[in-house]
């Protein structure tokens, strides 16, 4: 997407030394755009705990370009045994820095898979670096297409409302910054808007780290498209008053089942469009289906972040980063990043194939690969 008129990915090989791969550092965002240098796989894991880069498409990408750099770090074991070591190490690295994002585990089993097909550590590495750029392209085109299905549920809301603007209403970011171009949530807007329906959206801001007011807030105003900042808790009352035409959001894992892990306050979000009857659709690239997982609420991994960004808020004051208290020191916090959203509560699922419905069914039915 463009940023100030130019083109720009989350993430890119460095184009004059393929050991280097440039990333935005989207902590500063929207207030400083930086473009982060990561040589090592270490940096990556940094990179990923730190969140440089996040949500769940770009956790996956940023963890195979990972793999990468840990195939390229291995000069002093040119056998292949000795690289599969190095490399196994890196992978359960990787996967150690955030646990409900599936598409990271995802992206490093198919760099496993991928480098086992190498003779040579030298082949290995040409084999990493493919399949890295694979990965990425995949998410480009997955998102893209996600866009044109999620499209048609924009196009029928504008034809009933015989013009009107169409509101929607997302939570935090999963927007091109969460992966690689496009976003999952976003895709369908940005193509509305760009063929000329009026829409306009709802962006809620996700407290503990204002992923919606910081990054969906600015991704949308550099695309140019309307869209409002509100706190979380005034969702609720907005599809009360008529206020919200459809509900469009991300998933960082969603069971093969239909259940839903995305940022917490997603699950009271659902439940209020529930009440309302407001359509509640996840659009999620296939890669954020987790094929064995079939009780969301059981089985999916929930992040516990710090305290601290909780009782801290991070800004800008005068051209800086600052950072302020919010709560008395002594008072005990609890960062739970995620919540699930019963399969019950979601209208459909927005994929790179279609829309589905939230059931074991309809899901199998787009990917019948997976059925076994
Ligand atoms: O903690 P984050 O920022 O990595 O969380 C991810 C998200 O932004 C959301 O949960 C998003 O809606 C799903 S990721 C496409």
């Amino acid at each position: 997407m463009d940023v100030g008129g130019r083109h720009f990915r989350t993430i890119w090989v460095k184009p004059d030394d393929e050991g280097v791969v440039q990333l935005i550092d989207q902590r500063f965002l929207p207030y400083s755009f930086i473009i982060e240098e990561v040589h090592s796989v270490k940096q990556m894991a940094t990179a990923i705990r730190e969140m440089h880069v996040r949500g769940a498409g770009l956790i996956g990408v940023s963890a195979g370009f990972g793999m990468y750099l840990a195939a390229i770090e291995t000069p002093a074991h040119p056998t292949a045994s000795g690289f599969d070591e190095r490399v196994a190490r890196a992978a359960e690295q990787l996967k150690a820095t955030r646990p409900t994002a599936v598409n990271l585990s995802w992206a490093i089993e198919r760099q496993l898979r991928s480098m086992a097909d190498g003779k040579t550590a030298e082949e290995k590495v040409t084999l990493a670096l493919r399949t890295a750029n694979s990965i990425a392209e995949e998410d480009v085109e997955h998102c893209r297409m996600i866009g044109q299905h999620g499209l048609k549920l924009i196009q029928d809301i504008a034809r009933r409302k015989a013009g009107d603007r169409v509101n929607l209403l997302t939570h935090c970011n999963a927007g091109w910054l969460a992966f690689v171009d496009y976003g999952s949530a976003t895709a369908p807007i940005y193509a509305a808007h760009d063929s000329g329906l009026a829409v306009h959206v709802w962006v809620s801001e996700t407290r503990p780290r204002n992923q919606g007011s910081k990054l969906t807030a600015w991704e949308l105003g550099e695309h140019g498209v309307p869209h409002t900042v509100i706190a979380d808790s005034a969702a609720g009352h907005l599809m009360q008053r008529g206020e919200v035409d459809l509900v469009i959001v991300g998933t960082d894992r969603t069971t093969c089942t239909g259940d839903v892990a995305n940022k917490i306050g997603t699950y009271l979000k659902a439940l209020a469009a529930k009440d309302n009857e407001i359509p509640f659709y996840v659009a999620l690239p296939s890669s954020s289906i987790d094929w064995k997982m079939r009780d969301g609420r059981k089985e999916i991994p929930i992040e516990q972040r710090s305290a601290e960004e909780v009782k801290r808020i991070g800004g800008w004051l005068d051209g800086r980063h600052a950072e302020v208290h919010l709560a008395p020191e002594a008072s005990a916090a609890a960062n739970i990043g995620f919540d699930i959203t019963p399969r019950h509560l979601v209208t459909g699922l927005i994929t790179e194939r279609g829309i589905c419905q939230a059931n074991e069914k309809s899901i199998f039915s787009l990917f019948p690969e997976h059925a076994s």
